[in-house]
């Protein structure tokens, strides 16, 4: 089933907001996997992250798509930033439907970020050299698992989502 829009990018590219605005304009309805995950294990994202650490997350990550790829359907998914880098989490996000990369620049990101006390991965010294590092690392996965790039830099939420129905217009 392809009748999906699924929102990628990195931390603080806007994918939630984004993806709630679409998911009312067109009817679709929305998910979150980072919600999706704290509603099931019935705790906060930082506090499985300082428990189980990372590769925990990253496991029930791919459970949970996997769990739910057979159920959504005309739905808004955006995912968490790590998502893509995993190959089995894009291919099973391939199969869901469209996949949108939300691409905004590192300056962008590090002034969104600011003060930011929620992503476990920005924590600690020098948060700004931390986005800088993940971010060039992650760019390329992004790009590639990409149906549809959006630069969304200097950008309203509304002209994002017009852009992303303009681009999808066959579906929307
Ligand atoms: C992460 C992104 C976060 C969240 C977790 C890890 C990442 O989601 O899943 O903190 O590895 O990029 P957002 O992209 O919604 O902030």
């Amino acid at each position: 089933m392809k009748n999906n829009i699924i929102l990628i990018g990195f931390m603080g590219s806007g994918k939630t907001s984004v993806g709630r605005l679409l998911a009312d304009r067109t009817g679709y309805y929305f998910k979150d996997t980072d919600e999706l995950i704290v509603d099931k294990e019935g705790r906060e994202i930082e506090e499985i992250f300082h428990t189980h650490g990372e590769d925990y997350f990253r496991n029930l990550e791919t459970e949970l798509l996997e769990t739910v790829m057979d159920d959504l359907d005309k739905t808004v998914l955006s995912t968490g930033g790590g998502i893509p880098v995993r190959d089995r989490n894009v291919n099973l996000l391939r199969k869901m439907g469209h996949i949108i990369y939300l691409r905004t620049s590192t300056s962008t990101i590090i002034k969104r970020l600011a003060g930011d006390t929620s992503r476990p991965l920005l924590q600690g010294d020098n948060p700004s050299e931390k986005v800088e590092r993940l971010l060039s690392s992650r760019v390329p996965i992004y790009e590639r698992a990409a149906d549809i790039i959006i630069d969304t830099d200097d950008k309203s939420k509304a002209q994002i989502v017009n852009e992303i129905r303009r681009r999808l217009n066959h579906l929307l």
